[in-house]
């Protein structure tokens, strides 16, 4: 058994940028051939150049995985394109900064309509496939949100909370076909939702050392840190990993304030 992912084939939602895009580049850093779906074309097609350089095979389809049909025609370019799927990571999310009176019901439908339903769509047309491989794992990225969280973040609280008890039964569900599934539920990483966050701050850089010196490893993580967990998880050597919710956050949640 090897830390590899030769003669695999991954999907990664929301792998334009940010963690997304770290998780597909460790996936083919190990081997795996890689989809990449998100909305943002021009984004989406630099992570698959980034895949092609690493030798790798690599897809840019655009698709809303809200969208039912929009995610049926983008499964069925996969099985057209590839061998076959093995490796299914539910990673794209929106999230809206609004206190429940100020939140519009449009606002609270997208979040559950992309966190959650979401990765029920991309499951359930993505089963034919990963059905017939004899490793597959369904990856589900959650939040430490869904366990302790902020005023002003309820729909994505709620939507992550949803993963992981999603998850629990997927793992028994799926498991029936031989496949795992798995939250891997990230902290502070400086990429993405929150380096929007950080970005949007006055003075930036003491945001960020603030941040930092509130983990217990002393620093912010990294996509490269959710990328290489996932990497594990999905080779042999991972094959008992199954159910759980991965909590990736520099040890920052097991602290108590005093
Ligand atoms: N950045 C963090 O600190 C952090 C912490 C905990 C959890 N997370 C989770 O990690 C995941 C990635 O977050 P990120 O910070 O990299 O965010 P991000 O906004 O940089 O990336 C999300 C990607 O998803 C895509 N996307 C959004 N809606 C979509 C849709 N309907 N269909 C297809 N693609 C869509 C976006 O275009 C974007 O490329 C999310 O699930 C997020 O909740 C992030």
């Amino acid at each position: 058994m090897e830390l590899s992912l030769n003669n695999r084939v991954a999907l990664v939602t929301g792998a334009a940028q940010g963690i997304g895009k770290g998780i597909a580049l460790a996936l083919a850093g190990a081997g795996a051939d890689v989809v990449v779906v998100d909305i943002e074309t021009d984004k989406g097609q630099a992570t698959v150049d980034a895949i092609t350089a690493l030798g790798r095979k690599s897809l840019f389809v655009h698709a809303d995985i809200s969208d039912p049909a929009m995610v049926r025609g983008m499964m069925d370019k996969v099985a057209a394109e590839f061998s076959g799927l093995d490796i299914l990571v539910n990673n794209a999310a929106v999230e809206y900064f609004c206190s429940i009176e100020d939140m519009t019901i449009e606002q609270w439908d997208r979040t559950q309509n992309v966190d959650l339903k979401g990765i029920f769509l991309l499951i359930k047309s993505a089963l034919p496939m990963l059905k017939t491989s004899n490793n597959a794992i369904v990856v589900n990225i959650a939040s430490v949100h869904a366990t302790a969280t902020i005023p002003d973040l309820a729909a994505y609280a709620a939507a992550k909370g949803g993963i992981v008890a999603m998850t629990h039964s997927l793992c028994q569900d799926l498991g029936r076909h031989g496949i795992r599934a798995i939250t891997v539920s990230p902290g502070f990483i400086n990429a993405g939702m929150t380096k929007v966050w950080l970005d949007s701050q006055d003075n930036r850089q003491a945001t960020l050392e603030r941040v930092n010196a509130m983990h217990p490893t002393g620093r912010i993580g990294t996509p490269e840190d959710i990328g290489h967990f996932i990497t594990f998880a999905c080779t042999d050597l991972g094959s008992f990993i199954n159910g759980i919710e991965m909590i990736i956050d520099g040890g920052l949640t097991t602290k108590l304030h005093h």
